[in-house]
């Protein structure tokens, strides 16, 4: 079975929108197969993403991922990476579609409340990161 990393951003988790996030996941049918409570390491946020180390907003980005909580899950599904991003919508919540956790609840990019892995290969790598000893 697929598996996919998600996070649930420091935005989300203390806006209280972590049980509405996982709901949506769980209502589509994606199992959670691990779950936790993390203060993000600067070390760790970096390494998550890595792939946007010369953009502009990637120390805004890691400032923001490590300033409070955020809840980690994985999650099991069939094609469980393509529809998890389908739930989560376009990384610009102006962009995302109504429906989506983006488009419902989110207005700026920068605090755009859920990541999701967006390649089986982004999934397995960033299981690593997050959950090592799955
Ligand atoms: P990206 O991987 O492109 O988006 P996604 O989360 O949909 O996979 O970017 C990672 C995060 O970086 C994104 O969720 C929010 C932040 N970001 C910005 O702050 N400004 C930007 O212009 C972009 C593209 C991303
Ligand atoms: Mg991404």
């Amino acid at each position: 079975m697929d598996r996919t990393l998600i996070l649930v951003k420091p935005d989300a988790f203390a806006r209280g929108l972590t049980g509405e996030i996982l709901a949506r996941f769980e209502r589509k049918g994606l199992k959670i197969v691990a779950l936790k409570l993390v203060q993000t390491s600067r070390e760790t946020a970096e390494t998550h993403y890595a792939e946007h180390k010369e953009r502009p907003f990637f120390g805004e980005l890691v400032d923001f991922i490590t300033s409070a909580p955020l809840v980690a899950a994985v999650l099991e599904g069939q094609d469980v990476v393509k529809g998890s991003r389908q739930l989560i919508g376009a990384t610009n919540p102006l962009e995302a579609a109504t429906g989506s956790i983006r488009g419902d609840f989110a207005i700026e990019v920068g605090q755009n409340l859920v990541h999701g892995s967006d390649s089986p290969e982004s999934s397995a790598r960033e299981i690593g990161i997050w959950f090592p000893e799955l």
